[in-house]
């Protein structure tokens, strides 16, 4: 038997809502691995799936969530994969479409596995996770695109979540003047701790501006939250400098003008974590392993059990989680 936070849909209202549930090997869906998870964490993603309606992510009910996890294998049919070793995994639509990350045990094609790197343990790779996994992605498409500590600052935009936190604190140990963008001023010591060297209220970039250009201003970008503040940030590039485009939590609309990539050669580079090839998957855990300074990972990480995380789910949704939190799916 193992423990599980299993959705249920109620029929007749047609709404699901989470529990705790004891469950045994046989529920398992066919995987070419069985994990023992360790740990989990929270997601913008795991918010909505463990929303009463979904998030429209979750195709079937019962479903159990967690769109990313770290373990040790139990059993294998694979021969990449044996008995104790320790696996990380990130996207595949796990936690969406498939069996995910709240549970005790899982089965996973074993495509879908990254070995865990030295230096990293089972705990750390989730309070690093999906959204630390994509910053390192966003911060190795800036440099692959020229980006270098000498060109000038680096802005993050939702700096206080869990993508920017991460960002941040990996741009900082690489000697990047990181100007953190929040909508949370109580967050400034917090990130300035991970490595913010100035901190930008979020006002001051989420107004529109008629002007398509302003002054340059930054030499890379990694961007939480699209929508107007990117658009605003695309006109504040240097000149042949890059923006990597993660997230939409500030929207998903672009009110942009073609400009900034024409008068100022700028980039936009879409990041994408979940269907990431396997070598750069493989290549961004080993960065994260010697390029994230862990004592301020440690500094991030806001432990949590299973039960705690339908309000969670609710809390990410609004904003209100800071930093990274760690789930220990055997408490
Ligand atoms: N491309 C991918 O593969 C990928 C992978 C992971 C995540 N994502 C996406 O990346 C985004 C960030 O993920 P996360 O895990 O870091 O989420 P998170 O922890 O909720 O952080 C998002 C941050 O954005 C800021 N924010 C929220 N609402 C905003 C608004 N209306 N206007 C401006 N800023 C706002 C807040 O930062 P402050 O409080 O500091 O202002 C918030 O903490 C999400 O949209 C997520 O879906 C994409």
């Amino acid at each position: 038997m193992f423990n599980a936070l299993v959705m249920d849909k109620d029929e007749e209202s047609g709404l699901a809502s989470a529990s705790v549930r004891q469950l045994t090997l046989d529920d398992l869906p066919h995987g070419d691995v069985t994990v023992a998870v360790e740990y989990s964490t929270v997601n913008y993603k795991d918010g909505l799936c463990l929303s009463p309606k979904g998030g429209g992510l979750v195709r079937a009910y019962p479903h159990v969530p967690g769109i990313d996890y770290a373990g040790t294998v139990e059993a294998s049919s694979d021969a990449r994969y044996k008995p104790g070793d320790k696996v990380v995994l990130t996207g595949w639509r796990v936690g969406e479409a498939h069996w995910g990350g709240y549970s005790q045990k899982t089965s996973a094609k074993a495509d879908w596995l990254v070995p865990l790197p030295d230096g990293l343990d089972a705990r750390r790779a989730m309070a690093v996770g999906t959204a630390g996994f994509t910053a390192m992605l966003a911060v190795m498409a800036l440099e692959d695109h020229g980006l270098t500590p000498d060109r000038g600052p680096v802005l993050v935009t939702g700096a206080a979540g869990g993508v920017g936190s991460v960002a941040t604190a990996i741009l900082g140990h690489l000697g990047y003047q990181v100007a953190a963008v929040t909508g949370r001023p109580e967050t400034g010591d917090y990130l300035k701790s991970l490595g913010a060297t100035t901190i930008v209220p979020r006002d001051e970039l989420n107004e529109t501006t008629k002007r398509p250009l302003e002054s340059e201003t930054w030499a890379g970008c990694v961007d939480a939250v699209g929508g107007a503040m990117l658009a605003r940030v695309l006109g504040q590039m240097k000149y042949g400098c890059s923006v990597a485009a993660v997230g939409l939590a500030g929207g998903a609309a672009l009110p942009a003008t073609v400009i900034p990539f024409l008068l100022r050669g700028v980039n936009l580079l879409g990041i994408d974590s979940v269907m990431q090839p396997y070598e750069n998957r493989v290549r961004a855990w080993k960065r994260i392993a010697t390029d994230l300074p862990m004592e301020k990972l440690e500094a991030m990480i806001q432990p949590a059990a299973l039960s705690d995380l339908p309000q969670l789910g609710a809390d990410i949704l609004k904003g209100q989680v800071k930093g990274r939190v760690v789930v220990d799916v055997n408490t």
